[in-house]
């Protein structure tokens, strides 16, 4: 019998091990032959750990599954969730980024190309640069990170420039609070990301790679690490990319945990050994990047998407989607919501739909009163803008940002002055101190939100003041996108910055 328990750092935190560890131990003792998979995660979380018994009829799924439950799971005797591919939460996504994530063991290169995987490599590797750079450009992807930039014009800047050594950096500092995408295709799809840096390589004449992890995803640098050595084994990186005669190699590096090192100049600062501060733009990295070469910054999910772009075709790719918003979007589901998660999706979808239908509400039953999207540098949505479609320029023409696609729900007990005063108290603690809106605007901000809680009169102003500085007068994005939590706060829930104003007269 085979069974499947994923080794997802969310799934591990709820018990995946234990209950691994019970399946070996209770199988063990009734004399039962079982295989035990540690595959990724299918992106349900609130189903962790979601156990799967192969089965001719597909993969039976069991969830959350306790160690109380495994005797009862090797009985036959526990609740089904039925085959995992036909739960409707699940069976409603259009995966094209995490087809493979949660399905397959993430060390397993065999599996990997069973399921499609190399076969985008292939492709490239019978294409000149021009042809690769052309369909990245085709398929419509932009930035996955947050900013949304087309991927294959920085692909084409890079590719364009004379340069003796250029490089393919992977942004997977994923700081965003209630933000796991990366860390969940890393640890449960690795080879799809090398993948994609790869034909990254070939596309612009890179031959190194380097992925800035986090360190505070201790499984994701494991699982890489070893992805790579395997990788480099098998002939996947190396002097001769597949038998292709071409040249690309790659390592990971760990950052310090400092939030921001997500920023590119910052992490390149910090990748070259030197402090994270922001470097100021121009020049660009594609031109002068790493150790000053022409150097393609992309997040994970950009270069995890690129294999399936090249798999399926730009076309296949781009037919999903809004507007100029193309393909699919990895929507994290947090906060407080009844079934958080990984939600890969077509662009379009609205934001009710993914906070009340896909997330079912909050957790606390409680009516929804916010969701902040696109990480704590993410304006607070209220409920009267829920019709806001999910795409780059539609959730800017509703005052927000879709960012790395994280979505925190909030229930109606929140205090949103307490929110704004926690996004000015993030940027002052994670300011890298280089310029002044952001390193003095933002302890100027938390000590203005305390006076307006105090009912200071004009301190309202005075904090609409300060973001607008902020926002045209800081070098990167913690210090310029940080009035939009805050002024979401003000302008969508008027009544919490004026109860407090009562409160205190
Ligand atoms: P940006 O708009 O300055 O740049 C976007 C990207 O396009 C950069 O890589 C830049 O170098 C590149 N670029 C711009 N013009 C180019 C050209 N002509 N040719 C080639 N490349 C070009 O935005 P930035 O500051 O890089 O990112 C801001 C975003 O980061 C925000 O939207 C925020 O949501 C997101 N963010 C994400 C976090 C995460 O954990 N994923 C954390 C913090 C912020
Ligand atoms: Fe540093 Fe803040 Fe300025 Fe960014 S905005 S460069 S984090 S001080």
């Amino acid at each position: 019998m085979k069974i499947y328990v994923p080794l997802d750092s969310a799934a591990k935190a709820l018990g995946a091990d234990d209950v691994a560890d019970a399946i070996r131990r209770e199988a063990a003792a009734r004399g039962l032959d079982v295989q035990i998979v540690r595959n990724g995660s299918r992106g349900m979380v609130w189903l962790e750990p979601l156990v799967e018994i192969a089965t001719p009829e597909g993969r039976i799924g069991y969830g959350p599954v306790s160690v109380e439950d495994v005797p009862a799971l090797l009985d036959g005797k526990m609740a089904s969730l039925g085959p995992v591919d036909e739960i409707p939460w699940f069976a409603r996504q259009t995966r094209l980024t995490f087809a493979r994530c949660g399905l397959i063991d993430p060390l397993d290169l065999d599996e990997y190309a069973a399921h499609g995987g190399l076969a985008g490599l292939r492709r490239a590797i019978s294409m000149d640069r021009a042809g690769i750079v052309q369909e990245v450009l085709d398929s419509g992807l932009r930035g996955r990170g947050g900013a949304g930039f087309p991927t294959g014009i920085k692909w084409k800047t890079v590719m364009d420039a004379a340069a003796p050594q250029k490089y393919i950096v992977c942004n997977a500092d994923e700081g965003d609070s209630g933000t796991f995408a990366d860390r969940m295709i890393i640890e449960g799809d690795p080879f799809t990301l090398i993948e994609g840096m790869t034909i990254a390589g070939l596309g612009v004449g890179a031959t190194r790679g380097y992925v800035y992890l986090r360190s505070e995803y201790p499984d994701a640098i494991a699982i890489l690490t070893q992805a790579v050595k395997i990788a480099r084994q098998r002939g996947m990186l190396g002097h001769d990319v597949l038998g292709s005669g071409q040249a690309f190699d790659m390592e990971v590096r760990t950052g310090a945990g400092a939030y921001v090192c997500g920023e590119e100049t910052s992490l390149l600062n910090s990748l070259e050994g030197k402090r994270g501060t922001v470097r100021a733009k121009p020049p660009l990295p594609a031109l002068e990047g790493f150790l000053g070469r022409p150097t393609i910054v992309n997040n994970v999910i950009s270069l995890a998407t690129v294999p399936v772009i090249f798999e399926k075709g730009a076309k296949h790719y781009a037919d999903f989607g809004l507007g100029r918003s193309r393909g699919t979007v990895t929507l994290q589901i947090a906060g407080n919501v009844k079934r958080g998660g990984l939600f890969e999706t077509a662009f379009g979808v609205s934001l009710g739909e993914v906070v009340n239908d896909i997330g079912g509400g909050t957790a606390t039953g409680r009516p929804v009163k916010a969701v902040q999207v696109g990480g704590p540098l993410g304006a607070y949505m209220p409920v009267s803008r829920f019709d806001a479609p999910l795409g780059y320029e539609e959730m800017d023409q509703n005052g927000g940002l879709i960012g790395h696609a994280g979505l925190v729900v909030f229930d109606d007990s929140v205090d949103m002055l307490q929110m704004a005063r926690f996004a000015m108290e993030f940027c002052a603690v994670e300011s890298c101190g280089k310029c002044t809106p952001c390193r003095i605007g933002a302890v100027r901000g938390v000590e203005t939100i305390d006076r307006i809680a105090e009912g200071a009169p004009g301190a309202i102003d005075l904090l609409t003041d300060l973001c607008e500085t902020m926002k045209d007068g800081s070098l990167c994005a913690l210090g310029g996108f940080t009035p939009f939590p805050v002024m979401s706060a003000v302008t969508h829930f008027p009544d919490d910055f004026a109860t407090h104003r009562e409160a205190a007269e």
